[in-house]
């Protein structure tokens, strides 16, 4: 049982007439000051009900309190019991817990195995896979893991953007200066080229953008030449996400794209037509949205269909298929009314699931304070971006650790994980700055910081020749108390970032628990004392398996040497 949980039975074995446990739960507070206990609850409603004053209730009420051993003393001040842990009874009990538990520790069932789908990475074919994409990859990944963690099913769908106008814009680029030979050597950076000559030739001449709009509606209606070029297209763009995915160790169980949702369109309309949803407006069809929002497009003028209509297709295939609980959306912060209208069309549409749907939404990579775009080709390339990243962090363990066998997987871990870091840390919806020297350093708030304290744990155990044993465990270190709080909160940090879609609450956890460890790592001799040294190593042992948990959640390999 958790020290709240205990507590809380204290205080309900006086208070039942008056509170239940979950009020009670609900009360709880940690006091701003270690000197003033480790959890404190408040009398000051309870004084209204009783009539007295706020301390003189806390004073009865730790008069009569039994204490179970967890706590070691319970105090009244200014109207709040305060209680103590009993330090050394819960050092004991979290650290054999999390060595009980292993890499479930933390596990907390909020989703009863029900299913969560989540959207996630979803990038453009024919374009360069962008720092968004970037964003929206590692987020959706780690709230993949979060997911699960928390008793879900994940299911992890890649909504390829490979339908769309954009698609007829690029067939009419290709037949007018495409190379094929060009385009097979060099896909992404080929056909990023043919797009961008496009909007500038576009700018020129109006009637490109019309050819544009001619060939998109050829494909929609299925024209031979233009599925042709599309398909290979696809093919060329999958395969070199497909590489950065690997790097990254991302994987799905869905691509449908956009395309894919195709002939699902004409039932989503009738259905809208059917529940008289769709109204015409300009010769285009729309669902009119109250709340000051403005209609939602579905059907252009030229009878082809939106970037809308296929998400409303999608939403509700993945009901069909998956009888999703929750659905998250993870897409940039400037797709917000796009999906408030999404999801808005699907409650008028009187579907009960619409309460599960969430658009995760979060800010943008800046470069020197600036937007990093594809549009003009001014691009940071993701797969150079990490390779960089992994050609600095070989630099970085040659120089420290020369000896090391498996440098290559080291510094691919090492690379990915520093990337990987710098976005999760923030909070998703913060702009970030992009800095390749930042994400790296070995000091700091970074990935490989986090990977090297891991490490260091693993080699003490190492060294120390730990074996695992069921002895008691007896810390009474001080300096392994901040260790120890931080132990006892992870479970909490796994719903905090559950229930906020939230990775940065365990990036910020396991920087805590880092910092803890080095400064123990830093005080005491672990293993220079016999008699506390097997008690001390399952400290070390438990802090290894919560570090290495955390970055998994995260995405992020631990390696146990680097
Ligand atoms: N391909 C889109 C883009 O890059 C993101 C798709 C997000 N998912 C969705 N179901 N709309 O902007």
């Amino acid at each position: 049982m958790d020290n709240k949980t205990a507590f809380v039975d204290v205080l309900y074995d006086q208070l039942k007439d008056h509170l239940d446990k979950s009020k009670l739960n609900s009360m709880i507070e940690k006091p701003k000051k270690e000197s003033m206990g480790d959890l404190a609850f408040p009398c000051f409603e309870l004084a209204k009900v009783y009539r007295k004053s706020p301390q003189n209730i806390a004073l009865e009420l730790t008069k009569e309190m039994t204490l179970p051993n967890l706590f070691q003393n319970v105090e009244a001040v200014n109207g709040y019991v305060n209680v103590f842990l009993n330090k050394e009874e819960v050092s004991s009990y979290t650290i054999q817990k999390a060595l009980s538990k292993k890499e479930n520790y933390g596990n907390v069932n909020i989703g009863n195995k029900g299913v969560i789908t989540i959207d996630f990475s979803s990038p453009n074919i024919a374009k360069p896979f962008s720092m968004g994409h970037l964003r929206s990859t590692v987020i959706g990944n780690a709230l993949a893991r979060i997911s699960e963690k928390c008793g879900y099913n994940a299911i992890r769908i890649n909504h390829l953007g490979d339908w769309g106008t954009q698609f007829g814009k690029l067939i009419v680029a290709y037949t007018l200066w495409g190379d094929e030979q060009k385009v097979k050597e060099n896909p992404i950076k080929e056909l990023l080229k043919l797009y961008v000559r496009f909007h500038e030739a576009a700018e020129q001449d109006e009637k490109l953008n019309d050819k544009g709009r001619q060939w998109f509606k050829k494909l929609e209606d299925g024209d031979e030449r233009a599925l042709e070029l599309w398909s290979w297209f696809r093919e060329e763009s999958l395969q070199e996400f497909t590489k950065i995915y690997e790097l990254l160790g991302v994987n799905f169980d869905s691509t449908h794209g956009e395309a894919f949702y195709n002939d699902k369109m004409d039932r989503v309309i009738q259905l809208l037509e059917e529940k008289k949803l769709l109204k015409e407006s300009d010769q285009a069809k729309v669902v009119e949205i109250d709340d000051d929002l403005p209609p939602c497009l579905i059907k252009k003028r030229d009878g082809t269909t939106l970037y809308a209509t296929r998400d409303l297709a999608a939403a509700i295939y993945r009901q069909d298929t998956y009888k999703f609980v929750r659905s998250l959306y993870v897409v940039g912060n400037e797709q917000t009314l796009h999906f408030k209208q999404l999801f808005l069309v699907l409650e008028k549409m009187g579907y009960k699931w619409h309460k599960g749907l969430k658009h995760v939404a979060f800010g943008m990579m800046l470069k020197d304070g600036k937007k990093m775009s594809t549009r003009k080709g001014k691009v940071v390339l993701l797969e150079d971006v990490l390779n960089d990243a992994i050609t600095l962090a070989k630099n970085n363990i040659v120089e420290k650790n020369p000896t090391l066998d498996s440098k290559d997987n080291v510094a691919r871990q090492v690379g990915t994980g520093a990337v990987i870091f710098h976005d999760l840390k923030n909070y998703r919806l913060n702009d970030i700055e992009f800095s390749l020297e930042d994400m790296l350093r070995f000091e700091g708030e970074t990935g490989p910081y986090v990977q090297y304290t891991h490490a260091r744990a693993s080699s003490i155990l190492r060294k120390g020749d730990y074996q695992e044993s069921n002895d008691d465990v007896n810390i009474s270190d001080v300096e392994a108390w901040s260790i120890i709080i931080n132990l006892l909160d992870f479970p909490d940090a796994i719903k905090r970032a559950y229930e906020g879609s939230d990775p940065s609450q365990i990036a910020k956890y396991v920087l805590e628990l880092a910092k803890a460890f080095n400064k123990y790592y830093g005080s005491v001799r672990i293993l220079d004392d016999k008699e506390h040294k097997q008690s001390r190593l399952s400290l070390v042992h438990s802090v290894q398996i919560v570090l290495n948990e955390g970055l998994r959640l995260l995405g992020i390999e631990a390696p146990n040497e680097m």
